[in-house]
């Protein structure tokens, strides 16, 4: 995941100078060796026989839209073609966290930063910063989904133009309870799509267990409830739908603008 701990004026109209945006890595795809591609097909078929079951049906047909596959490490141009024809989203190349400014400006032009290295595989299973299977398979199906997409967009839009703390804690929780630890009612009972349940089986277990209490989503619920990044989490949110995102959003660009 990306912190949302600042927020920043300058950005708040219009398209934002290249200056204003962190410095994008290109892909270099012949670096991966073969035991990168090997640690993304373990990651990949480790997730994948619970997500078919677990995963939100977005997130499936994400997959296949952006043409993941489980064999080798993601070619970003591949996914960024094949993102362009559905909702004009790209993901970017960048050599880690960025600054928060950055990060919301990035998404108010569809642009979505991505860690380009394969973890190690001694760190299957945790890692404290994001890497590409975090950022590529965690994330980037779900910009396929033209509301969903909307939606960040609109996030990045707000982010961009938060005028203080408050503003920027209310983007943060929204962010963590449902870009990153996001569950959605979907046909007989909740599914995960945030990028932190989708790449890590043991927080996708622990959200859909018994010591998780998930609430019915709510814009003032999400911005009310503080979070903690370093263990499972206790509370979580169910949407009905993305559209309730998007009317979330809406409705905090209403609150931001009052
Ligand atoms: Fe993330």
């Amino acid at each position: 995941m990306q912190q949302t701990t600042t927020g920043d004026e300058a950005a708040t109209q219009g398209t934002p100078n290249d200056a204003d945006l962190p410095a994008f890595i290109e892909q270099d795809y012949a670096r991966y060796d073969s035991e990168a591609h090997a640690v993304w097909r373990i990651l990949y078929e480790r997730r994948m026989m619970t997500l078919r079951d677990t995963g939100s049906d977005v997130f499936l047909k994400g997959i296949e839209r952006i043409g993941l596959a489980s064999d080798r490490v993601p070619e970003i141009g591949d996914v960024n073609r094949r993102l362009k024809a559905r909702t004009g989203w790209r993901a970017v190349g960048v050599g880690g966290f960025i600054p928060a400014a950055q990060f919301f400006r990035c998404l108010a032009q569809r642009r979505f930063p991505t860690t380009l290295a394969v973890r190690p595989r001694s760190q299957l299973d945790y890692l404290p910063e994001p890497d590409i299977f975090h950022d590529v398979f965690g994330h980037v199906p779900l910009h396929a989904e033209p509301v969903f997409a909307d939606f960040l967009q609109r996030f990045g839009e707000l982010g961009a133009s938060a005028r203080n703390e408050e503003e920027t804690q209310a983007l943060a929780r929204l962010f963590w309870f449902t870009v990153e630890f996001g569950l959605i009612e979907e046909g007989e009972g909740p599914k995960v799509y945030g990028s932190g349940l989708i790449s890590s089986h043991g927080d996708a277990a622990n959200a859909l267990g018994p010591t998780c209490e998930r609430r019915p989503f709510s814009l003032d619920a999400v911005v009310a409830q503080p979070f903690e990044i370093d263990h499972f989490q206790q509370v979580l949110f169910v949407i009905p739908s993305f559209d309730e995102l998007y009317r979330a959003v809406d409705e905090l660009g209403r609150r931001f603008a009052s």
